[in-house]
């Protein structure tokens, strides 16, 4: 099937590993021209050669702090200057903060907002004037399922996640008249560098010894009994952003193997 986006100039931040080297991945094989940003310079870079050797596109590579809003800004400065523009925005970067309610402290808490709300925000907001003037745009949001279901464990993310699910929402209806579309993915565990990160916590968190039973329990919970590949989260994104999908906007879509139980 061709999505009919060959051509389009994409930015995929967290594009150096995982769900965003997938997606950035995906794209290059589609035609699509592609600036990857991450926070660690060797490690984005690194991913951008890999993947023009696996794919032969155009790919460039900018290392930002999605934190630092002035990095924000160079990020789409370079996507001016090597792409000539913006046609589609993957607001991907981002960490988890798991954990129980007495154990978070407001610093993390604050860095994750940081990162995902306002990193996600700020990028929007200098993208879509060049969208709406083209009258074409894409934007995904990578978020997560405890936005929609509470998960005392996920309080930090889920608090995140829940604005980011209201902002997509909002924003698709503000933009919806100059053709950007505004969506979101909801992952539920995916097997990436995250997941690894957060498995001490979630040993404890499920009282098990082993990385191989946390695994084993949290896919559990979903009706697929497995974990997600992030070329299935991929796979989703970018249809979002393709032709294709050019009458869906303000859709979050849950990718978690039948995760989350309620019927949003
Ligand atoms: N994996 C899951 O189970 C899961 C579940 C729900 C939601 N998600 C969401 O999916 C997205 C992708 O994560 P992933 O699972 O693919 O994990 P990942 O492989 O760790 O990818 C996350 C990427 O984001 C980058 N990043 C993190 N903080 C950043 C910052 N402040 N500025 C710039 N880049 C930053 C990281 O770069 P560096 O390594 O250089 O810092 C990394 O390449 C995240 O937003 C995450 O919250 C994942």
């Amino acid at each position: 099937m061709d999505l009919g986006i060959k051509g389009k100039r994409a930015i995929v931040t967290g594009g150096g590993s995982g769900i965003g080297f997938e997606t950035a991945r995906q794209f290059l094989e589609e035609g699509v021209r592609v600036l990857i940003a991450g926070r660690t310079l060797d490690k984005i870079n690194k991913a951008r050669d890999e993947l023009a050797k696996k794919t032969g596109g155009e790919v460039h590579a900018v290392q930002v702090d999605m934190r630092n809003e002035a990095d924000i800004k160079r990020m789409v400065d370079t996507a001016k200057e090597k792409l000539g523009g913006v046609d589609i925005l993957i607001n991907n970067a981002g960490t988890m903060y798991s954990g129980r309610f007495a154990a978070l402290k407001d610093d993390e808490l604050k860095n994750q907002f940081e990162t995902k709300l306002f990193g996600f925000m700020r990028a929007i907001r200098l993208v879509y004037p060049m969208m709406a003037a083209q009258k074409w745009g894409r934007i995904v949001n990578t978020i997560g399922g405890a936005g929609k279901e509470p998960d005392p464990y996920m309080f930090g993310s889920a608090m995140t996640n829940s604005a980011l699910l209201n902002m997509t929402k909002s924003l698709s209806e503000e933009f919806g008249p100059d053709n950007v579309l505004v969506n979101a993915i909801c992952p539920g565990w995916v097997a990436t560098n995250l997941w690894v990160q957060n498995t001490e916590g979630l040993k404890k968190e499920l009282n098990v010894t082993s990385e191989e039973e946390a695994r084993k329990l949290a896919a559990k919970k979903n009706s697929l009994g497995r974990m997600g590949k992030p070329e299935e989260l991929a796979n989703a994104s970018v249809f979002l952003c393709s032709e294709r999908a050019s009458y869906i906007t303000g859709v979050s879509l849950n990718l978690d193997g039948g995760r989350l139980k309620g019927l949003w």
